[in-house]
């Protein structure tokens, strides 16, 4: 860290707190609008003609609550020229891809990636005219020999966050830009902090804020933070598709973002250590986390990345879908659901098998993903002891 670059804490806690948005008090208040009043039908016709970037016009255009979290985001993002708000992270990989596709394009698509994104370019984008074709996520600089006359954009996912495959980032992007290829990356799994993605190359950074920046598991939100040059095509197509991320929401992503260092790094050393715990198990077969060697790519993830969240997977010796839900059927401390990023445990099977069309997998038994969360780690561990005991007397 240079002399002058602050810390990651100190920058989560400052950004985007500008004092015409708080008014002089600690956090942005929640500004919410639907009408703006002019003083004068001159008034009104000067807001409309004029940039309304940060400034009030109407309640959809959002007010001083999400500009001051849009601008933290953007902070955050070495390089970054602005951030749109959006109600899910969903929504946002949608509008990022609508902002730079048109009919007649090619997506490259990252096989690894979030289900919901393969969802997009296989029925929506498709029914654009828009085709997808899927590649390795290990691919690397070898990308280039994807690129054809048609490609206009590259959708990554690094981690993947079912096998969590780290991606070679900066070569994408660079066999990108020679070719004129737009870069896009849902960049959830480390954030900003851990990954400054435009700093690496990409052109649109995705977070489902959902996730680490809200926090606390009660909040749907998303961001796409863009590189210069990228943001006015970005605004313009989100406004189009009527795109507003809700002041509350927005005020609750940036209560939660004042801790999310402090909260990433407990998440990263809580599951290493039940990651290196579990590769000494029997019972496992192979632990996918990034910042062990296990994980494909785990070279880049060493190279490029600053830190590890608390997303990762493993896979089970042998033993059948059966055998995984008497495993998590029983935990005492994980919740089974989805979505990931909160203060709670989470365990899910998951059989990535089933969505991948450029790559095969070849398991050894069933997947569990663990999101893990800001209990005690002795107690986790305890509860995953007793799991897999209960898969034990499943399979043997
Ligand atoms: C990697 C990744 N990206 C995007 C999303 C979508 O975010 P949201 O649930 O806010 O739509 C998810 C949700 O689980 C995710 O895991």
């Amino acid at each position: 860290m240079s002399a002058n670059e602050k810390g990651d804490s100190t920058r989560v806690v400052g950004a985007g707190r500008r004092k015409q948005w708080t008014q002089g008090i600690v956090n942005t208040p929640v500004w919410r609008a639907s009408t703006i009043l002019y003083d004068s039908v001159a008034d009104l016709r000067a807001s409309g003609a004029s940039d309304t970037h940060h400034r009030l016009f109407y309640g959809r255009r959002g007010t001083p609550t999400q500009w001051s979290l849009a601008d933290a985001l953007t902070e955050l993002e070495p390089g970054a020229e602005a951030t749109f708000l959006y109600p899910s992270g969903v929504a946002a990989i949608a509008a990022a891809l609508l902002s730079v596709l048109s009919p007649g394009d090619e997506l490259l698509l990252v096989d690894s990636a979030y289900d919901p994104s393969r969802g997009i370019a296989n029925t929506l984008l498709k029914r654009m005219g828009i085709t997808t074709r899927f590649y390795d996520p290990l691919i690397g600089a070898g990308i280039a020999e994807l690129i054809g006359p048609a490609t206009r954009a590259i959708l990554m996912e690094s981690p993947g966050s079912l096998t969590f495959e780290v991606q070679d980032v900066p070569a994408i992007c660079a066999a990108a830009k020679a070719r004129g290829v737009v870069t896009l990356l849902d960049n959830t799994w480390a954030t900003p902090l851990f990954f400054p993605a435009i700093q690496h190359g990409v052109d649109l950074s995705i977070l489902a804020c959902t996730k680490y920046v809200v926090g606390h598991s009660d909040v749907m939100l998303g961001s796409v933070t863009a590189a210069p040059g990228h943001f006015s095509k970005l605004r313009d197509t989100s406004f189009q598709l009527g795109q507003v991320a809700s002041p509350d929401d927005a005020w609750l992503g940036a209560r939660g973002l004042r801790t999310m260092a402090v909260r990433l790094r407990q998440h990263q050393a809580s599951a290493l250590r039940i990651a290196e715990w579990l590769a000494t198990r029997p019972e496992v077969s192979r632990v996918l986390h990034p910042a062990l060697p296990s994980c494909p790519g785990h070279e880049i993830f060493a190279r490029d990345f600053k830190g590890s969240s608390g997303l990762f997977s493993f896979v089970l010796n042998g033993g059948d879908d059966a055998a995984r839900a008497a495993l998590i059927d029983g935990l005492e401390h994980f919740g089974i659901g989805f979505s990931w990023g909160g203060f709670e445990s989470l365990a899910l099977p998951v059989d990535p098998a089933r969505h991948r069309t450029a790559t095969r997998r070849d398991d050894a038994g069933p997947i569990v993903r663990l999101q893990i969360g800001l209990e005690d780690t002795d107690d986790l561990i305890a509860d995953l002891d007793a799991g897999l005991a209960r898969f034990r007397a499943h399979v043997f």
